[in-house]
């Protein structure tokens, strides 16, 4: 049965686009790297649980308004070696297709503009 999409975002229906994605970049032969480098293989481990509250929270401030995530989102970029802009590309088309099943035609494009403002504005800072 197709799945059903959601007209708008909220805090619960982000929750289940950050946990329909990232186990898509564990799949990726390019990205899963260095995220296993950071972070392990296994998904339901703490430091994976850890990083899918923090950018659940991430996503709530950015695009919803909510004051819980208060980290820095771009530091622990600095440290990830052999981050590239062709992975930066790979990254948002991952989203973009997360995004595309999760929410109706148009609902999501806020997100697919922003996660795009903010990859390129990461991609400046990392002078890559
Ligand atoms: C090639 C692209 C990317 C890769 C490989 C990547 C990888 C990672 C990794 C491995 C971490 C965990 C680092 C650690 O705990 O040491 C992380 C954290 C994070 N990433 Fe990315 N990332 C990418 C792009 C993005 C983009 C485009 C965004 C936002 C639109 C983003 C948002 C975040 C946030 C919010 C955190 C948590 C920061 C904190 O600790 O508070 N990332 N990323």
């Amino acid at each position: 049965m197709e799945k059903t999409l959601y007209k708008s975002m909220n805090a619960e229906n982000m929750e289940e686009l950050v946990q329909a994605f990232y186990p898509k970049v564990l799949k990726d032969p390019i990205l899963a790297p260095f995220f296993i480098e950071k972070l392990g293989e296994d998904i339901e481990s703490p430091s994976w649980k850890t990083h899918l509250i923090l950018i659940r929270e991430f996503w709530k401030r950015t695009a919803l308004g909510y004051d819980d995530y208060t980290g820095n989102p771009l530091q622990p970029h600095f440290n990830i070696k052999g981050i590239s802009r062709e992975a930066f590309g790979i990254w948002l088309n991952l989203f973009n297709e997360t995004i595309d099943e999760t929410y109706e035609p148009f609902a999501g494009d806020y997100l697919k503009d922003i996660s795009n403002q903010i990859a390129d504005n990461f991609m400046r800072k990392l002078e890559i």
